[in-house]
């Protein structure tokens, strides 16, 4: 069996690593992959879909996994779907699920899933003037399109409300992706992160999760690709997954039919669950959420290509996904100065033991990093995840601290507080 995976970070990573573990893998072609995924796999960096579908033909590739939302918005399923090459994902046009809120938006409401209530606008003035007679602040104004996670603004009053329109449709910060924006109204709650795995009829759940996406401990300052994860998120209750089924799950597989959208991977749902358990979508992602899928893919023990060929086939019905009842925590390294300028090229230092630590249940997933001889070396701001399974999230939690302690790179910035929230709520 030969593997492509297409994405370079930690997400990536632990994929190549899950599918290392078929039995039948003879090679893991990662596009361009990064330091970590070059033990795995052959780096191979190609410049376009064709070039990597002429590649995989060439190769004789008989799967392909995606990671970013980038090339599936672009239509990569379609093209390696004509070459008849099998390939996880949803098509162009299911991809604007992730890839147009206002899609997302109108998708939800045709169908009765729950979301915050909302307007969508193509114009400053006629949003300027709803947002005049609103009452109700914060209020939340998000880019129509794919704004690399900077696009979604929470704003406590008029006056910033108004800054942020004229940045997004005067100023045209987002260019084409802020031609329109949705205005929403602010959810309270707490977040949580369910992907399923759907072939298009039939589904299944993955183990719930929850991500930390400021830089900074409790949660503050600015927003950042994730600085931590874990799973499961014990906010996702049985009785709140079960409500996650009947309001979201069952009326996301009826659009899905009807709009006739063609889509066999995974569905991230980026929750907000209300205080009193009730669970709304705050956005569809069509695939693995980073770090998410860092905390997620350890604890599943079922094969992740048998996984991907059911898919693939439409037989999900007939699979079976085991997974262990570990906790899985993982904290993301990053360089000094991230989300903002930071520098690259520093040696990572401490990973002699990385093997001994895969025996005890830690793994290192890269992002940013590249090898260069028998040294690491950082490329860019999200650097590593350090991920752990323990028997409790405790564990977990002190396995995970315990290796970053062992390892340096100058600049090197963590969070000590991963996992606080579901931490605090065990110890109540
Ligand atoms: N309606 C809302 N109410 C409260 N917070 C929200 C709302 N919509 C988004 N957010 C916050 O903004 C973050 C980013 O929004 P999201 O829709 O996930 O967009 P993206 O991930 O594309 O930036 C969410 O994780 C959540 O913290
Ligand atoms: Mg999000």
């Amino acid at each position: 069996m030969k593997i492509m995976v297409i994405g370079s970070g930690g997400r990536e990573h632990c994929l190549a690593w899950k599918i290392a573990q078929n039995p039948s893998m003879e090679k893991i072609f990662c596009v361009p992959g990064n330091g970590g995924m070059s033990e795995i796999g052959e780096c191979v960096t190609l410049h376009s879909h064709s070039e990597m579908v002429t590649f995989a033909q060439e190769k004789g590739v008989d799967f392909v996994f995606v990671g970013p939302e980038g090339p599936l918005a672009m239509g990569i399923v379609d093209l390696f779907k004509e070459a008849g090459i099998p390939i996880l994902g949803p098509d162009r046009k299911a991809s604007l699920l992730e890839a147009s809120k206002v899609f997302a938006k109108r998708f939800m409401a045709c169908y009765g899933i729950p979301t915050a209530p909302f307007r969508i606008f193509e114009r400053y003035e006629e949003a300027a003037d709803f947002l005049r007679r609103r009452e109700d602040y914060p209020v939340v104004v998000k880019v129509d399109g794919l704004a690399g996670g900077k696009g979604v603004y929470i704003l406590n009053d008029l006056d910033e409300a108004l800054d942020a329109l004229s940045e997004i449709m005067v100023h045209g910060k987002f260019g084409e992706a802020g031609r329109r924006v949705v205005v929403e109204d602010f959810v309270s709650g707490e977040e949580a992160t369910v992907m399923l795995a759907f072939d298009g009829k039939d589904y299944l759940f993955l183990p719930s999760s929850q991500d930390h996406k400021r830089v900074g401990e409790s949660d503050v300052g600015p927003n950042t690709g994730g600085m931590g994860a874990y799973s499961p998120a014990p906010l996702v209750t049985p009785q709140v997954e079960d409500r996650i089924e009947r309001k979201i799950v069952h009326p996301f597989l009826e659009g899905a039919m009807k709009e006739e959208l063609w889509y066999r991977g995974i569905l991230y749902l980026g929750l907000m669950i209300d205080e009193y358990g009730e669970p709304y979508v705050l956005e569809f992602n069509v695939r693995l959420g980073d770090p998410e899928a860092q905390v997620v893919l350890p604890r599943i023990q079922s094969d992740w290509v048998e996984l991907g060929l059911a898919l693939w086939n439409g037989n999900l019905r007939d699979f079976r996904l085991q997974v262990n009842n570990q906790s899985c925590l993982s904290v993301v390294l990053v360089s000094q100065g991230y989300p903002g300028h930071y520098e690259t090229g520093k040696k990572i230092e401490g990973l002699e033991k990385r093997t001994e630590w895969e025996r005890e249940g830690i793994f290192l997933f890269h992002a940013g990093t590249e090898k260069r001889g028998d040294h690491f070396y950082t490329t860019g701001g999200r650097v590593m995840n350090v991920c752990a399974l323990g028997n409790s999230l405790e564990e977990a939690y002190d396995k995970a601290y315990r290796v970053i302690s062992h390892l340096s790179f100058e600049g090197i910035y963590y969070r000590k507080d991963i996992g606080f929230r579901a931490l605090r709520r065990n110890s109540r």
